[in-house]
């Protein structure tokens, strides 16, 4: 309840103004418009039923990216995943990046930055060992920004989308 404070990021602006950006956790009402963004942004679209279960299992890690009118404009949401580590029989916990997107309109100003910190901060709540995603291999924002993150590529995963494409596992220790 109104326990966590929402981030607010300055965005400056191509209209030669301040408005103010938030980023805050997702609720329900807003998963129609994380749809939204999803389908405007990215080639990789899932069922209703998808977000609500990430929502309803990983909440504080499922964050959006509101302007000033309110308008859903950038969303960012994790699963978190029990598995073996690489060289021993040890279960790790992984935090697994599932999607993040920003409106075209709204980039290069930190929004997905500003998401990615905020969200990677809330899942160390479910003791995370490492950070993993996927990634088209000719996607080099999002390359970029992971980079920036300081993921590093763990090895490439062949035809990992639908189409063909090879994507980067990149892995990060939490
Ligand atoms: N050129 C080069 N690097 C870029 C660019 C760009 N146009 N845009 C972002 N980056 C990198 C840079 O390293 C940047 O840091 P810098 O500005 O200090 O150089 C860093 O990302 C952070 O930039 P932000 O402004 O925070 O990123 P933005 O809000 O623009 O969002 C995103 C980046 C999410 C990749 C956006 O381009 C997008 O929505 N793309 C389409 C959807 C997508 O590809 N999502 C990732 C799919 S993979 C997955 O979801 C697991
Ligand atoms: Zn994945």
């Amino acid at each position: 309840m109104g326990t966590e404070k929402d981030t607010r990021t300055n965005y400056f602006n191509i209209f030669n103004d301040k408005k103010p950006i938030v980023v805050r956790r997702c609720s329900l009402e807003d998963l129609e418009g994380v749809i939204e963004v999803n389908e405007k942004e990215l080639p990789e679209d899932y069922p209703y039923f998808f977000y609500k279960s990430i929502l309803d299992n990983y909440p504080e890690s499922f964050q959006v990216a509101c302007n000033s009118n309110g308008k859903i404009i950038g969303y960012i949401m994790w699963r978190v995943e029990r598995s073996p580590a690489i060289s021993s029989l040890k279960l790790m916990n992984k935090g697994h990046l599932v999607s993040i997107a920003v409106l075209k309109s709204y980039r290069r100003v930190g929004i997905a930055a500003t998401l990615l910190s905020n969200s990677m901060k809330k899942l160390k709540k479910h003791k995370i060992d490492e950070f993993v995603l996927e990634v088209r291999v000719s996607n080099y924002l999002a390359i970029n920004l992971y980079k920036k993150f300081n993921f590093t590529t763990h090895n490439i995963k062949e035809k990992y989308y639908r189409d063909g494409e090879n994507a980067y596992y990149m892995t990060l220790k939490a």
